[in-house]
């Protein structure tokens, strides 16, 4: 725990507050890193009473994030919803679901020993031992996607030509979705994740203070519908495919309900691939800021895991998730009371200048880089293993074959405080 005194005022002033809330600060590094970084210094758990949102405390400090992520019956994800809305979506929400919070019935809304029940059903086929089996494949598909960036002759948008394709075919080809499909299921996933994005803005939805909230179910019950014929061919034909696992998985001794099992397929079609590129991205965004470090890694492939994670830290593509409190407790020296909500703020705990030297320079020779872009504790992301060997192979693959890139325009970010990052990363390049 941090040493907060009670000395220290507990509210976070408005206008830091609606930076940390509002989507489009998350565009804009010069925004969002400082103040979060105010919000460390003076307010490590800040309380943020915002127009519009239900009161909350705001996690910024690494050590407070790991505390509440470890304690996962104290700090829950299933009493309230995981994600943050603002009151207009969350009774939107609620209204669309009879009371309930949450979007989907996915591993991020339950808690233990549901949660773990769930999660135990894919478990071992995410561990490092299962995951290397489908090296080789990665690697294929690695191979083909920077054959295809180096098409472009020295010039290319390294986002929309490259790197939304390839853990998109890697997660799919895994799931078993077809690869003619693959196509929808980024689209849905751009709706999901970009809801407040006005580039993903769904047209047939009228621009009302519930937008977000509609166009999730909009994007929802797109997945739904899709998911349901492959379920019930998986049943019948099953494969070597994570769906296959999950469609056949028994709880309590019976089939998994077609609820879960949805919640579980949302989850992997859409965490599976977005963030992978946009870390992807920002790993390519890393290099072009501090060129040392692409000269560094180029000369020694051994730093590539040390890019992968410094990426990871650096773009901290998930912004947060949510936290209900479940009794009285304190963190960071802040007395919380049992259904206090928490935002865990995944950048700013990345940024922690007590764990991090220099944490706003991209340095890929850190070690250790106890980052927390996968999050902490029992929800500490499923698919880290798979992520983090898709980015390898593909710098494995892309290093040896580039003699030089920079940037050829600004960066475009997504606007979002949940998932996202690079959305247009302009750059040229020279063959190795
Ligand atoms: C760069 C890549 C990725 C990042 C940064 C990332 C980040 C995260 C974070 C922050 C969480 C929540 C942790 C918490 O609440 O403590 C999470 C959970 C999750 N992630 Fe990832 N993720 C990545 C890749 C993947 C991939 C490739 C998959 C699947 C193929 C995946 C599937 C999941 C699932 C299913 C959960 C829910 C786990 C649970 O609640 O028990 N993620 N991820």
């Amino acid at each position: 725990m941090t040493d907060a005194t009670e000395s220290r005022p507990a509210l976070i002033p408005d206008d830091i507050a609606r930076i940390v809330v509002d989507p489009k600060s998350y565009t804009d590094d010069d925004v969002i890193y400082p103040a979060l970084k105010w919000l460390r210094t003076n307010t490590p758990v800040g309380r943020a009473e915002i127009d519009g949102y239900d009161p909350m405390w705001i996690v910024s400090k690494h050590a407070d994030i790991m505390t509440v992520g470890k304690q996962p019956n104290l700090f829950s994800n299933a009493a309230e919803s995981e994600i943050l809305y603002d009151r207009a979506n969350d009774q939107f929400m609620k209204a669309m679901n009879n009371g309930n919070p949450h979007l989907v019935s996915s591993l991020t809304a339950m808690d233990p020993p549901m949660h773990t029940s769930y999660r135990s059903l894919t478990s071992n086929w995410f561990l490092p031992a299962n995951i290397r089996r489908l090296e080789e494949r990665v690697r294929v598909i690695a191979k083909a996607s920077v054959e295809r960036l180096l098409q472009f002759d020295g010039r290319c948008d390294f986002m929309s030509d490259c790197a939304l394709y390839y853990p998109l075919h890697v997660i799919m080809t895994a799931f078993g979705v077809p690869e003619e499909d693959e196509g929808r299921m980024l689209r849905l996933t751009q709706d999901f994740f970009g809801v407040h994005d006005p580039d993903e803005h769904r047209d047939e939805l009228p621009k009302s203070p519930d937008a977000a909230a509609k166009q999730w179910h909009a994007a929802l019950n797109d997945f739904y519908s899709y998911f349901s014929a492959l379920t019930k061919d998986r049943r019948e034909r099953p494969r070597d495919d994570l769906m296959s696992l999950i469609a056949n998985s028994q709880v309590d001794g019976k089939p998994i309900e077609e609820e879960y099992a949805n919640g579980y397929y949302v989850a992997i079609a859409t965490a599976g691939h977005d963030t992978t590129s946009s870390t992807t991205g920002g790993a390519m965004l890393g290099m072009a800021r501090f060129p040392d470090q692409f000269r560094l890694v180029k000369e020694n492939a051994a730093l590539i895991p040390g890019l992968v994670d410094e990426a990871l830290r650096w773009n901290s593509p998930v912004k947060h998730f949510m936290r209900t409190a479940t009794a009285d407790t304190s963190i960071g020296g802040q007395e919380i009371k049992s259904g206090d909500r928490l935002m865990l703020s995944y950048p700013s705990g990345n940024r922690d200048e007590s764990v991090f030297a220099d944490p706003d320079v991209f340095d890929i020779t850190r070690s250790p880089n106890r980052h927390l872009a996968f999050g902490w504790g029992a929800h500490m992301c499923l698919g880290q293993h798979l992520g983090k060997l898709e980015m390898r192979i593909f710098f494995e693959e892309l290093l040896p074959r580039l003699k030089s890139f920079e940037l050829d325009g600004d960066p475009k970010l997504v606007e979002t405080n949940f998932v996202g990052g690079l959305k247009r990363l302009p750059i040229k390049f020279e063959k190795a």
